[in-house]
């Protein structure tokens, strides 16, 4: 008899499992099915994908009609995986920010470009118009698609409102942009003073387990944000900042990641909503805490560069503590806390400034670079501008070299 009640109850405990088993899997499918697009279907292949129905369909190119032979010669079958992808998220006043850094990326690299701009539809057509303007011989380097902000609708106003508007949007990134191998993520207040060729490359330097790779968010654990007041797990001994996120997305839909929720690995996908759930209430900077919680649990994926790839305020504020800017230069230089736009941190600025007046095909050493150097030696009275010249230091190089290659006047 015991051994029947024991085989008895025992049965039942597999019965039980085996459904919180089929809810659990059931809770993952709706929450795919429920990635929809929020606002009016502009771009169907994009719905399709949030569906999760396979689409071969391209996203649509956006592009005047003098363009469109430039942007299919860029993605041709076979080139599409030689392109570097770029992906920027400009929700609010950002838009003219994302556009600067765009023009930077544009004006410094060689390879051709494909950016991904996600934005508010209100920004649509000021995004388009401002790319459409530049002229031809930028214009033949990239191709761009403008994409609608999508979240999981049963919980957007939860990831809307996270942090900044639509920052969180790139959490979901690897979702959206299905046919899309690679990809890098920047901030809109960022401003590429290297060719983004350089950053790219290191996607190849990936060993089997990385797949993205991000810089610290600080250079000195003692002062740092995260180890001081952060709530929640961090990557690493500062945490990392996600301001520029290069990402495998190909790896990123593959792998199962480890968490502190369940005992098995969970997809990116599974991941997020039970995330935001457990840790919403300690979260402090949106979406960059949660990729830190993330990473945390899974830091053999993450390819960490260092500080001169993601040079903030922070690096010298009170002095310099960013060793590789002093050896090699500053190569993305990240504007945060609205530095590019205010009177406090003026070699930001400066810099900002110079790119956004710089006009196109013009002398980039006449036009750029000399009424840059001019205008940061009028920042030595600042810890910043002291250090300036590690902000020229690879931009005048990489100037010089664009100059011989470039035809004057276009
Ligand atoms: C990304 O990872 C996939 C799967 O490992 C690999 O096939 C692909 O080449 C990687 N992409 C790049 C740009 O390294
Ligand atoms: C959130 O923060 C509180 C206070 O520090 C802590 O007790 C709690 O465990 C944290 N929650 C999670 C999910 O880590
Ligand atoms: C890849 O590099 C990371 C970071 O250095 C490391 O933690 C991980 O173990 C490496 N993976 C392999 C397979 O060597
Ligand atoms: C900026 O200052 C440095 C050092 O004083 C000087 O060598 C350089 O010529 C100045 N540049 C401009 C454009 O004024």
């Amino acid at each position: 008899m015991r051994v029947y009640l024991r085989t008895f109850s025992l049965c039942i405990v597999i019965a039980l499992l085996s459904l919180v088993f089929l809810f659990s899997k059931h809770d993952a499918e709706s929450f795919k099915a429920g990635l929809k697009q929020v606002r009016a279907p502009l771009e169907p292949s994009v719905a399709k994908n949030f569906n999760g129905v396979k689409s071969k369909q391209r996203p649509t190119v956006t592009a005047s009609h003098s363009l469109r032979n430039v942007a299919h010669k860029v993605n041709s079958p076979g080139k599409r995986e030689t392109s570097m992808q770029l992906a920027v998220v400009a929700c609010g006043e950002r838009h003219g920010e994302a556009v600067n850094m765009l023009k930077t990326a544009a004006v410094l690299s060689s390879r051709a470009l494909r950016f991904h701009i996600f934005a508010e539809e209100q920004l649509h057509s000021n995004i388009k118009t401002a790319l459409d303007s530049w002229p031809a011989f930028i214009r033949a380097k990239f191709s761009y698609v403008v994409h609608p902000i999508s979240f999981p609708h049963e919980n957007h106003e939860e990831w809307s409102q996270l942090f900044k508007p639509c920052a969180s949007q790139r959490l979901f990134l690897p979702m959206i942009l299905k046919e899309v191998d690679s990809l890098l993520y920047v901030d809109t207040d960022v401003l590429f003073l290297q060719p983004v060729e350089l950053i790219w490359d290191m996607l190849t330097h990936f060993n089997s387990t990385q797949l993205v790779a991000m810089a610290p968010e600080h250079e000195e654990p003692r002062i740092a944000w995260y180890s001081r007041f952060s709530r929640h797990p961090y990557y690493g001994k500062t945490g990392i900042n996600s301001g520029v996120m290069l990402m495998n997305l190909t790896r990123m839909r593959m792998a199962q990641f480890k968490n502190d929720m369940t005992s098995v690995g969970l997809r990116w996908d599974e991941l997020l909503m039970p995330l935001l759930q457990k840790y919403k209430l300690n979260i402090t900077w949106g979406d960059q805490d949660i990729i830190n919680i993330i990473f945390h649990y899974n830091p053999e994926m993450v390819f960490t560069f260092p500080c001169h790839w993601n040079y903030r305020p922070d690096h010298c504020i009170y002095g310099s503590n960013c060793i590789p800017a002093e050896e090699e230069g500053v190569f993305i230089l990240h504007g945060n806390r609205g530095v590019f736009h205010s009177d406090k941190q003026p070699a930001f600025k400066a810099v900002y400034d110079a790119f956004k007046h710089y006009p196109f095909g013009e002398d980039l050493i006449a036009s750029f670079l000399l009424p840059l150097e001019a205008a940061l030696n009028g920042t030595t009275h600042t810890y910043c501008g002291k250090v300036s010249h590690f902000f020229t230091r690879g931009l005048g190089k990489s100037v010089r070299k664009i100059q011989r290659m470039t035809p004057v006047g276009g």
